[in-house]
């Protein structure tokens, strides 16, 4: 298994490109299932998750072919309709097959996703929307299995905003028969991107972005060619990462419309923040002021930047008391943060966190992909060295991390240890 070691305390500077964005890359794989015929999608990251959804995309019989940061898929072949347990334990995001299969072949069979590290994490919002458009859904021996001749288009309102359900919704109503609506929508850049891609392939999807979504069925759908979009969560990364070093880093190939409330809340800390023709400047300051922070789904402050600006509030100049709203457990960093001398006090799903001049390198075990960022975000702060291991969950979101802020100037290595 392998670990990451830093050495802190050094001011990060230089350039840095983002790599496109998992979230978008993993249903527009899944677009592919809709019609057969042949995709191409560029600028796929190289990414733990990406081989997962590949490998869960070959199973069903797609062709699938990789050319650096290229994928190519045809599923002239798919002659399966099961995403199995053990690929949908490795990553949740398998459940993104649900809607173009269901809308393709009029079944499809899922493993039902357990838990995971940052919540409960249930996936009801999706099989009531695939209900409402008619499908039959039963669940046995932990599988969800679906079957609709015909799906039909209906009103459907989310409770709760969902990323994947939307997608997932977006996807099976796309090829439905009549108009679908749907309501509390979520209106994440990687939803809206995923309307585009569709939209481009000949379905008829209005509204995305904002809280009502209409979908107008469509007979048929062709493949296409597309870029993924920059990945703003890793953009956001960086960004804090050059605040908490008092760096200044050029963060190149992003958007900064997908990273408002970031921005705002970076620029209350006092961080410079400025947009160049190639992307966007962030000069840290040498005294990081505190801010609060609550999680919510976008436009609102990202939960899955919750863990770094956490990190960047353990060394800020008095209290921040930051609540996470969106998944109830996503606290887990905290506790290693504390190994490292932080001041965090938690009550529920609110945690106050008082700055500190310093933090000290100490041996971490990261537990989930963003929690593991934070950890390298502190490691990169504090002084000696810190040694974060389970590095497979990093793996699953950041394409070559260490070689990222290496060029940054960090000190920072992998070590591969063989048990
Ligand atoms: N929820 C339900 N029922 C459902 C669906 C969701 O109760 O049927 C609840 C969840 O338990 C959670 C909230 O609704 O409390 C929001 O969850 P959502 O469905 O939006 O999350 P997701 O679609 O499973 C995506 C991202 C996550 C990101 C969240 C929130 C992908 C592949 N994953 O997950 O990304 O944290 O949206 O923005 O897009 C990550 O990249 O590290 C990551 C976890």
């Amino acid at each position: 298994m392998d670990k990451i070691v830093i050495n802190g305390g050094k001011k990060l500077e230089g350039k840095v490109r983002i790599s496109g964005a998992k979230n978008s890359a993993l249903p527009l794989m899944a677009v592919s299932l809709l019609a057969p015929g042949e995709y191409r999608l560029r600028e796929v990251p190289l990414l733990k998750d990406i081989d997962t959804a590949a490998t869960l995309l070959s199973q069903l019989g797609v062709r699938l072919e990789r050319k650096n940061h290229d994928i190519i898929m045809d599923s002239d072949g798919l002659n399966c309709f099961e995403a199995p347990y053990n690929l949908v334990k490795t990553m949740r995001a398998s459940v993104l097959v649900l809607g173009p299969l269901l809308a393709r072949l009029g079944k499809v069979k899922v493993s039902l996703p357990g838990g995971c590290a940052i919540g409960v994490r249930p996936i009801n919002l999706h099989l009531q929307g695939l209900e409402a458009l008619g499908a039959k859904i039963t669940l046995q021996h932990g599988y969800i299995e679906a079957e609709a001749k015909k799906l039909k288009g209906a009103k459907i309102n989310f409770d709760i905003s969902t990323v994947t359900g939307t997608e997932n919704l977006l996807m099976a109503a796309s090829l439905a028969e009549g108009i679908t609506i749907l309501k509390n929508a979520a209106k994440e850049p990687e939803v809206v991107e995923l309307a585009n891609v569709l939209n481009k392939m000949g379905a008829r999807i209005r509204g995305a972005g904002t809280n009502t979504v209409k979908i107008e069925g469509v007979k048929e759908l062709k493949p296409t060619d597309h870029t993924i979009m920059p990945d703003r969560i890793e953009a956001g990364t960086f960004m804090i990462a050059a605040a908490i070093t008092h760096g200044d880093i050029m963060i190149t190939n992003c958007r900064p419309v997908h990273l408002d409330s970031l921005i705002t809340t970076l620029k209350k800390t006092g961080v410079d923040i400025i947009p160049e023709n190639t992307g966007i400047r962030v000069k840290g300051s040498k005294k990081i002021k505190s801010v609060n922070i609550k999680t919510s789904p976008y436009p609102g402050f990202p939960t899955d930047m919750q863990a770094q600006i956490m990190t960047l509030m353990t060394v800020a100049d008095k209290e921040s008391l930051i609540t996470e709203t969106v998944f109830e457990n996503r606290f887990m960093h905290i506790s290693e943060l504390r190994r490292m001398g932080a001041n965090i006090r938690v009550n529920g799903h609110k945690a106050l966190v008082t700055g500190v001049p310093w933090l000290e390198g100490a041996p971490l075990m990261a537990t989930d992909l963003r929690a593991s960022a934070s950890l390298i975000l502190a490691g990169l702060k504090a002084e000696g060295s810190t040694e974060v291991s389970r590095v497979y969950h990093l793996d699953r979101g950041y394409e070559n991390i260490e070689n990222k802020l290496s060029n940054l100037g960090a000190e920072i290595k992998r070590i591969t240890e063989y048990t």
